[in-house]
This record gives structure tokens, C-alpha cells and sequence, in this order.
């Protein structure tokens, strides 16, 4: 007994992603980036109890990995490099991925699945979120795609930053913590959980920094490969680029003998955050966007120039 519940808490602390209400407004702030088309589709997949928001349902996957039901999709939300920042950072798919699934691999699965729902909306087949597997895939992706910015969800180091013991705030905590939400946090000045229900100032704060380019790198950078018809290719890419934070930021600057909230740590980890959440929210409506409209092939001209439009809209 005593066992099992030791191996429940565990898998508690273990399974922390972005703060819920951070994957929430990730979700939120793809939304804004979604074609009318796509919303119209994205409707009929999801539950009805989302309302269309992909915003509400992408917290969803937190929850579910600790039923008995969803247990088998919780290690599907990172992938454990097995690297040594902030000495070595490497991340390789084939060597990294756990057998039953990894982050990268999730994407690629649901990404699959939600593709044939969006046919099955498209010839009447499906509406109102009837189908369970089809709403599950996209909450999936909604999820994951955030999941898979955070630094320390592409790392392997002190699982993933769950067993290297920080302070933060006064408070002993654990540096993943750090990334999932205190320096969120930080970053928009709140001491309470965003909403889970709308967009927040902070993220429309984000969205309109996209659209203007307000990024040392500049967005259209970060589609580069967006295609979700090569989506291990793709996730895999981002999730090097997560795990390269742990070498440039994440560890090479974390000092577990000082307050992170203090010291500068969170103060300089603000725009690697603003940064990642930023990348995965665009990303996120940009796979939706060509899901839905069945944009295939490698990175066409034409779809970058859409989605030019789609940044410089207001
Ligand atoms: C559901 O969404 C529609 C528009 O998409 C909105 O007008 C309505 O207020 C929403 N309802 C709830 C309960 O949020
Ligand atoms: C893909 O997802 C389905 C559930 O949506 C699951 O049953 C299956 O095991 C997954 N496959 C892989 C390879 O992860
Ligand atoms: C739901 O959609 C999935 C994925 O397209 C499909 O395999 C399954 O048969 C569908 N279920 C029902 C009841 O239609
Ligand atoms: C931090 O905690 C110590 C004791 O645990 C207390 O003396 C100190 O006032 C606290 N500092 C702040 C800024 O809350
Ligand atoms: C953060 O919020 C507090 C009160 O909510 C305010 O006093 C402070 O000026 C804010 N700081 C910044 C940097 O916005
Ligand atoms: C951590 O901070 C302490 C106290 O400021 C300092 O003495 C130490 O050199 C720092 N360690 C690292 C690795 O920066
Ligand atoms: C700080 O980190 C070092 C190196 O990782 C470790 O040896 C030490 O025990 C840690 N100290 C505390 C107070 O956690």
C-alpha cells in the first residue's frame, strides 16, 4: 500500500508540465492565429464542453495522465535526453525515445489520428465531438506542442530537473518547477494562476509581439519546419532546440546555493520563456492551420506567404 502510494506521488511530482493554466493560454494564444476554417473544423472535433476552445481543452492531458485510464500517455509529454547540460547537450529521437512513447512521438501519433478526423469533419462524417479518439488527439496536440518548448521537457538531467532541489522565492522547490511556472510567473508579474477561460493581458501581450516581430528571432524563423506531415522530423527539431536551453541557460546558470527569484535567474530566464511559449503558440495554430487545410509537401512559398498574413494581420 505504502508502496504504491510512495509510486503515486511520485508520478504526481513527476508529471508537471507547463503549469496548467500556462497550457491554457498557450491555447489561447494559438487561437488567435487560427484560420476561420480551421476554428469552424476544430468545433466539430472537439467535446462539447470546450465550447471550440482549443485554449480550455489543452490543459486536459495533465488530468488525464493521472487516471488509471490515461496513465499510458504519461510519459508521452517529454522526452529524456541522455546528455549532461550544461557540459553536453545532445538529443537524438531514436536513442532518446522511451519504448510506450515519448513527446516527440505522441505528436506524431495524434497528429496522424487528427488528421483523419479532420476528413471526417470535412465529409460529414463527424460533428459535435462525438468522437472520443478525435477529441483526445487534438487536446493531445494542443498539449504537447506546448509541452515540447519547455527546456526541461527535452531534458533527461535529474529527470527532467524534478530532483534538482532549488529556492525560489524563499520557497524550496525544484528547478522543473521553476520553468513550468515561477518563471512564467515572474514574467507577467502575478502571483495567482491565469485564467482558464480566456486569454490573459500578459499572453495578448505575446501574441502582439509576434505580429510585430518584437523577437531577437524573428517568428516566420520558427515555422521553419511546420509541416505536419513530417511530424517526427519537426518535433524533433523543437525539441532540440528546447533541450539546447538547458546548456545555454537552463543549468548554466542555476545556482542551488541562492534564491532564483533573486539572483538574476528569473529575471534572465523571463524572455527565454516569453520566447519558447511564444513558439509553441504559433506553431501550434500553424500545424492546425495546414492540417486543416490539407497544405502538404515540404515548405511551400505559398503557405509562408499566407502565413506572413496571418503575422501581420492585427
Ligand atoms: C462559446 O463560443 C461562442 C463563440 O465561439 C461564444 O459566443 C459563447 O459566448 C461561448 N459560450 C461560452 C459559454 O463560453
Ligand atoms: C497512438 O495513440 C493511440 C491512442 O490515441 C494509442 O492507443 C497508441 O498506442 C499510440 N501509438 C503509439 C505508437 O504511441
Ligand atoms: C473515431 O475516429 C477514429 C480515428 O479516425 C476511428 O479509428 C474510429 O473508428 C472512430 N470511432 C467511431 C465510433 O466512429
Ligand atoms: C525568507 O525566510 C526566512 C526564514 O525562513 C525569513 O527570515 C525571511 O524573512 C524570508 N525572506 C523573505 C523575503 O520573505
Ligand atoms: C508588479 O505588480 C505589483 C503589484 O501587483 C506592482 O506593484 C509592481 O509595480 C509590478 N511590477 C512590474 C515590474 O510590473
Ligand atoms: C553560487 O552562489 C554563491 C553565493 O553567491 C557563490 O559563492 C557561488 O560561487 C555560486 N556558484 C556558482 C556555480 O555560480
Ligand atoms: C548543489 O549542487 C551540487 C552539484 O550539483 C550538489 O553537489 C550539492 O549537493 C547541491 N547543494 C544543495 C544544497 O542542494
Amino acid at each position: 500500500m505504502s508502496k504504491h502510494f510512495f509510486l503515486g506521488s511520485l508520478l504526481l511530482a513527476l508529471a508537471a508540465a507547463w503549469n496548467t493554466d500556462v497550457h491554457n493560454q498557450i491555447g489561447f494564444m494559438a487561437e488567435q492565429f487560427l484560420e476561420p476554417s480551421t476554428i469552424s473544423i476544430l468545433q466539430q472535433i472537439l467535446e462539447p464542453q470546450y465550447n471550440g476552445s482549443i485554449g480550455r481543452a489543452a490543459a486536459w492531458a495533465d488530468g488525464y495522465a493521472h487516471t488509471d485510464k490515461g496513465r499510458f500517455s504519461y510519459q508521452w509529454h517529454w522526452i529524456d535526453s541522455h546528455d549532461y547540460p550544461p557540459q553536453r547537450c545532445d538529443l537524438d529521437y531514436t536513442r532518446d525515445c522511451a519504448e510506450g512513447g515519448c513527446v516527440v512521438s505522441a505528436i506524431a501519433n495524434q497528429t496522424e489520428i487528427l488528421r483523419g478526423c479532420v476528413e471526417k469533419v470535412k465529409t460529414g462524417l463527424l460533428s459535435g465531438g462525438k468522437n472520443v479518439t478525435c477529441s483526445y488527439a487534438l487536446k493531445w496536440v494542443s498539449h504537447f506542442l506546448g509541452d515540447i518548448a519547455q527546456p526541461l521537457h527535452a531534458s533527461g538531467r535529474a529527470a527532467g530537473g524534478n530532483f534538482y532541489k532549488v529556492k525560489f522565492g524563499n520557497v524550496s522547490t525544484e528547478l522543473h518547477a521553476v520553468w513550468d511556472g515561477c518563471i512564467p510567473y515572474t514574467a507577467a508579474n502575478v502571483s495567482k494562476p491565469f485564467s482558464n477561460q480566456a486569454i490573459a493581458p500578459f499572453f495578448e501581450g505575446l501574441v502582439s509581439r509576434i505580429r510585430k516581430d518584437q523577437f531577437y528571432s524573428a517568428p516566420y524563423m520558427w515555422l521553419t519546419c511546420s509541416d505536419p506531415s513530417t511530424p517526427v522530423e519537426c518535433a524533433t527539431r523543437w525539441a532540440r532546440e528546447s533541450n539546447r536551453w538547458t546548456c545555454d541557460y537552463v543549468y548554466s546558470r542555476v545556482n542551488n546555493t541562492t534564491d532564483l527569484a533573486e539572483d538574476g535567474y528569473a529575471a534572465g530566464g523571463v524572455p527565454v520563456v516569453e520566447l519558447q511559449i511564444s513558439k509553441a503558440a504559433l506553431r501550434l495554430a500553424t500545424w492546425l492551420n495546414k492540417l486543416v487545410g490539407n497544405v502538404r509537401g515540404a515548405e511551400g512559398n505559398e503557405y509562408s506567404a499566407d502565413q506572413q498574413v496571418v503575422l501581420e494581420k492585427r
